[in-house]
């Protein structure tokens, strides 16, 4: 067997099967901005679920990859088994052959073997690999044994799983939920009989089958597109999808029996061990580590940052799993962050993504580890405890949720430290207890079950293709309705009956001028016009390379082969343009006033604005925004041409244009865009024809939406030129109006205006004080003492509120045992306010005597036992009230003992 690095394989297995006729292929994005059905791209099939549905097509039928993964959260997560078995990861490369409707199963199965067990290729000795196929599938098993020659014991047919439907079976793969799907045939290698394991079809969890025969390939023979409701349609073109792990292949070239002993993860678990200072090399929590770095990095490369739900939810989980392995082996201080450098060196040319994004993701990793790192330690403390008072095999489900509740500890983390200890948690309690917190519940799990395609999902099978006509017209004269929708189903005919004035509706045409929302760029609103009826277009969405005018029938009918005339909203496009050119301008300027490694991090291109994530780890100061303003103003008064033209993926890739991540580059072709010669990118994008047009741009606000990443939000053209006016409009009605001061020192104005009010109101204050002390100079003359109280009940005039509060607390302070009534009246009103101090509270009440007061002069009151107040605004009645009101305290001051 040769022994080759983890490098060597990746490119020996590309170079084969593009010596077999595969287009090479670069991995996609680990987040897919096309499909909300996946949380992350975890399998290499992903980036052509299109094309093996047949909603869209490649200039090759064969292709090939390396393709990076992340099995964790949504169908296939495998981070739980992270850490405790040999094989598996959060992160993977999976390396992968295609075929689009060309070569089938007999292929597929040759190209496998030889490159396994050819001498000069991989050379694994054939006795060492054994086979399954799904139970049915006979083509499969002859192919194997009569073709291949592999004998029959190795080759196990695996059923569906049992009381099970038809195809749920480890040998059917699907992607997800719906999508492509078909049976499948593993390829195990048995690593021998010093290592446990029980062959594959073996009853028993996965779990319990051991490590000995380790699944290596999956070739799948994709076959159906699922549907929502379970329903399997045959595709047309029966295709090929193929993986192997990198890491399992890795593993037996290299002789070694686990993943984690590949070169690749020896290193970084050396690594692992030095930032933690762990000296026991062998240790499960280091491979956790070792394997949950490489997922987080990457991640966050992507963009993601951890968060309360969907993606960021689970790299949040990701990062806290990893830092809590860290404190079991006694890292103490941030240590996670410390391994992007070891991640970027040992994982060489597959980490120039992690090179050009090693600030962020070490920033996002260190803020989240110093964040998480209380709650961890006070959470695993009281857990601790309870564990030690736990007398059964399971924690109940109120406990977990009392230390998730009460001290932010997560649920995953309660299991995790459980199962070391053979201890279940009863998570079903969990959730029942959880439910009070619906909200919360529904925002961590919202993410695998939303896909905003739903409502197309019945259009799975439909392969449009509308061509898109836009760039160069917003009206079309001669589109043709291909397909009609209502409310998610196919119709012939849409009229006032089936949409009923409902948004739902859909029409699909062969041409169209509408741009369907893509890369950051909303879709086009506008009319469609047939013979018999008015359809109003309120957005458009790509469904593959169907273009979906959504809307309502506004006049008549719309029937399937009509001819329309497509007519786009022209001046909500052209402010869409405006603002799609100036987000070019607006990335290369940031580029050149901050570091030149800004990276594209979410944009999104409306009519009224546009707004642009990218990633900087502090605010930018008011002086670079100006800067950065003054650079695309520049550039838009010099009226640079912007000019599109067109070029294979591979030949933007060699001279640098930037790719946006997440976005998918589906085409052979990609249009290139550039402005002057200040911005060249990758866009699909509708846009000015020359920056003059943009007229202005001005940005509206800078701000901080996750650690290391910033976010503009800009105006441009009209919008900006509106925004300048509003502005103006409201300065001068500042200077004018309220400050009747015409001059340029508008600044000198409003700060001397704000000194003066400055002295006025310590002025103010003095004279408050002045008045507090004369007036309860003149209250000290009406003091009446009654059994050891000392009883004041006055009428006051215009005296300020807020003075009369201070004037009873100073006297109550003052006099130590006292009861103060003050009614004052101003502008024909009353006040009333009483202050009863604490010795006196248990036999007269504030609140009582101002309720007392309020039965008498009406109004309305309230208070606490020793200060209270009402407002009341029959004045006449005032001095027969404190008359009153006198007696009935002199009389419960008697007849106390105070
Ligand atoms: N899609 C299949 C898998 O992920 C084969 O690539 O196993």
């Amino acid at each position: 067997m040769i022994n080759n690095s983890t490098a060597d394989i990746r490119q020996k297995f590309l170079d084969f099967f593009h010596s077999k006729g595969h287009q090479i292929v670069a991995s996609s994005s680990l987040i897919s901005n096309n499909d909300n059905t996946l949380m992350f791209t975890n399998a290499g099939m992903n980036q052509f679920k299109d094309v093996f549905l047949g909603l869209d097509t490649r200039l090759y039928q064969r292709a090939t990859t390396a393709q990076r993964c992340v099995r964790a959260g949504g169908k296939h997560n495998d981070l739980e088994h992270v850490g405790y078995t040999t094989r598996h990861h959060t992160f993977f490369e999976m390396l992968g052959n295609f075929s689009f409707g060309e070569y089938f199963k007999y292929d597929a199965i040759q190209f496998a073997w030889e490159l396994l067990t050819g001498k000069h290729l991989f050379n694994i000795p054939k006795e060492k690999l054994l086979v399954t196929v799904y139970a049915t599938d006979n083509e499969a098993y002859n192919i194997w044994a009569k073709d291949i020659g592999m004998p029959a014991e190795r080759i196990i047919r695996i059923s569906d799983h049992e009381g099970s439907s038809i195809y749920d079976s480890d040998n059917f793969w699907q992607m997800g939920d719906i999508g492509p799907c078909g049976p499948c045939s593993e390829i195990f290698y048995d690593h021998g009989d010093h290592i446990f394991g029980r062959p594959p079809g073996s009853p028993g969890s996965k779990e319990e089958s051991g490590d000995r025969y380790i699944e290596i390939w999956n070739l799948v023979f994709v076959q159906f597109n699922r549907q929502a409701d379970g329903t399997m349609l045959p595709l047309s073109k029966p295709s090929v999808d193929t993986g192997m792990g990198l890491e399992r292949i890795a593993a037996v070239l290299q002789q070694v029996n686990s993943n984690y002993e590949i070169d690749i993860f020896s290193q970084l678990i050396k690594a692992a061990a030095e930032v933690t200072c762990t000296t026991n090399i062998c240790s499960t929590s280091l491979r956790v580590i070792a394997d949950h770095i490489r997922s987080c990095a990457f991640l966050i490369s992507e963009g993601i940052v951890p968060s309360k739900d969907g993606r960021g939810y689970v790299l949040r989980h990701i990062i806290r799993r990893a830092i809590r392995h860290g404190y079991i082996l006694g890292a103490t201080h941030p240590f996670f962050y410390k391994l992007v450098t070891p991640l970027i060196e040992i994982m060489g040319n597959a980490a120039e993504q992690l090179q050009r994004n090693k600030n962020m993701i070490e920033l996002v990793l260190r803020n989240e580890e110093e964040q998480f790192s209380h709650t961890l330690e006070r959470g695993l403390s009281i857990l601790e405890h309870e564990l030690a008072h736990i007398n059964s095999d399971t924690m109940d489900g109120a406990t977990a949720f009392r230390l998730y509740d009460t001290y932010g500890f997560p649920l995953y983390l309660t299991v995790d430290v459980c199962r070391e200890r053979n201890i279940n948690v009863d998570q079903e309690g969990f959730k029942k207890a959880m439910e009070v917190q619906r909200k919360r519940a529904r925002e961590t799990s919202s993410f695998i079950g939303y896909n905003h395609n739903n409502q197309y999902s019945s259009m799975l099978n439909i392969a449009y293709c509308t061509n898109f006509l836009g760039y160069e017209n917003v009206t079309y004269h001669n589109s043709k309705i291909m397909a009609l929708f209502c409310d998610g189903k196919p119709v012939e005919v849409i009229d006032s009956i089936n949409n009923n004035n409902n948004l739902n509706s859909i029409v699909i045409l062969n041409e169209t001028p509408f741009y369907g929302e893509s890369g950051g760029q909303i879709g086009d609103s506008g009319e469609l016009k047939s013979d018999t009826g008015i359809f109003k277009v309120f957005d458009t969405k790509k469904y593959g390379q169907s273009f979906c005018h959504i809307g309502t029938l506004s006049y008549g009918k719309l029937s399937i082969g009509d001819k329309v005339i497509a007519y786009v909203n022209k001046a909500r496009r052209t402010c869409i343009s405006l603002n799609h050119s100036a987000t070019h301008l607006l990335q290369s300027a940031l580029r050149n006033v901050l570091e030149n490694n800004v990276e594209q991090r979410g944009s999104i291109v409306k009519d009224k604005y546009l707004r642009f994530d990218f990633s900087h780890n502090k605010a930018l100061e008011n002086e670079q925004i100006r800067i950065v303003e003054e650079i695309v103003n520049k550039h838009i008064r010099s009226n640079l041409i912007i000019n599109t033209t067109n070029m294979s993926i591979d030949a933007a890739r060699q001279k640098g244009y930037l790719l946006v991540l997440g976005e998918q580059y589906h085409q052979s072709k990609v249009r290139v865009l550039s402005i002057g010669n200040v911005s060249t990118e990758l866009c699909c994008g509708t846009h000015a024809s020359r920056t003059g047009d943009i007229g202005l741009f001005l940005i509206l606000s800078e701000s901080g939406i996750a650690a290391g990443i910033r976010r503009i939000e800009a105006v441009t053209g009209e919008a900006a030129l509106a925004c300048l006016h509003q502005q103006k409009h409201l300065l001068q009605s500042i200077s004018q109006q309220l400050l009747k001061n015409d001059g340029p020192n508008l600044i000198e104005k409003v700060r001397s205006l704000k000194d003066r009010t400055k002295k006025l109101e310590q002025q103010l204050n003095h004279i408050n004080n002045q008045q507090v002390v004369q007036e309860i100079a003149k209250l000290s003359s009406k003091i009446r003492k009654i059994n050891g109280a000392q009883v004041i009940v006055s009428q006051l005039e215009n005296i300020d509120q807020k003075i009369l509060r201070t004037i009873v607390e100073n006297m109550k302070n003052k006099l130590g045992s006292a009861v103060i009534i003050l009614a004052n009246i101003s502008e024909m009103k009353a006040n009333l306010i009483a202050g009863v101090t604490g010795n006196l509270t248990n036999s007269i009440k504030a609140k009582d005597i101002i309720s007392t007061l309020t039965q008498k002069v009406g109004g309305k009151g309230g208070g606490s036992p020793e200060i209270a107040y009402a407002c009341c605004s029959d004045i006449t009645a005032i001095p027969a009230a404190l008359s009153h009101i006198t007696i009935m305290i002199t009389e419960k001051l008697l007849t106390k003992n105070v």
